[in-house]
């Protein structure tokens, strides 16, 4: 795809991108506003190097995508005196990391983001990857007797699987029912919409039956073939759209730091 103010460098065939020729940390003109919304749509995921964004910015950026999403679950992780920023840090200390499973960021929510906008100042010396897998291929693999059987299912996104035990006591976690299968607004593309970081259970179905159909489509979306892996550096930005990608932190560093910041855009509700 051409653009006209921006560079993108395809990572794999079936998801990334690499953008260059931007400043993020500036303000940007329509037209570099429009080949980011094109390139997103395009690509799932956008990286940008050497971006050393303050709060400010992060929250500019993300602004120019829709409102900013405040999770309740990540309530625990707000940046001081910024709500709209979660931190996302590991180090020595350490006794888990935000997303190690297969997900898509809080499909938990009654409208789940559109997209995650992560920043990072501090990376392992090496490590640390973000893996990110395509949704659209994940449906469009799948068998003509499967997708049929998913149409019009719905399933359980509970955030008591991503969140329980690592907030405080008594603190009120969201479950919301999503179709399994989605329309992307933007590109009126299907993509599957079910992950292991927050799906309980297919509804209408046996638990039995909506177990094993759930292991099977979380086994089938994390094939190689649909993924890009992303080698972070200091002042490094993924930018993914939750609505059609997902993606998976790999904490293979410890006890290295690895420490940023992670701001969301508002979405819809699934459809
Ligand atoms: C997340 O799931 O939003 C965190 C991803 C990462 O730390 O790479």
């Amino acid at each position: 795809m051409e653009y006209e103010t921006l560079t993108v460098t395809t990572v794999t065939p079936q998801i990334g991108g690499e953008v260059s020729g931007i400043d993020l940390t500036g303000p940007l003109s329509d037209a570099q506003v429009a080949d980011l919304h094109r390139a997103l749509d395009d690509r799932l995921v956008l990286f940008f190097r050497d971006q050393p964004l303050d709060h400010a910015a992060h929250i500019r950026f993300a602004k120019l995508f829709g409102g900013i999403h405040i999770a309740p679950s990540t309530a625990p992780w707000q940046a001081p005196g910024h709500p709209e920023v979660t931190i996302i840090h590991a180090d020595a200390d350490s006794t888990f990391v935000a997303g190690e499973d297969w997900h898509s960021d809080m499909s938990c929510d009654p409208e789940p983001p559109l997209g995650s906008i992560l920043y990072l100042h501090t990376v392992p010396p090496t490590g640390g990857d973000t893996v990110f897998s395509n949704m659209y291929s994940a449906y469009d693999t799948l068998s003509d007797r499967m997708k049929a059987h998913l149409e019009g299912l719905t399933a359980m996104h509970d955030s008591v699987v991503g969140f329980g035990g690592i907030t405080p006591e008594g603190m009120k976690l969201p479950r919301n029912s999503h179709p399994v299968v989605r329309v992307h607004p933007s590109t009126g593309r299907k993509a599957l919409y079910v992950n292991r970081g927050f799906t309980t259970y297919i509804e209408g179905i046996p638990r039995k039956e909506s177990d094993a159909l759930l292991a099977y489509l979380f086994d089938h979306v994390q094939q190689p073939a649909f993924q890009c892996r992303f080698s972070w550096k200091p002042h490094s930005i993924a930018f993914w759209d939750n609505r059609c990608a997902q993606h998976s932190a790999i904490w293979d560093y410890f006890p290295q730091t690895r420490s940023g910041f992670r701001v969301q855009v508002t979405g819809d509700t699934p459809r």
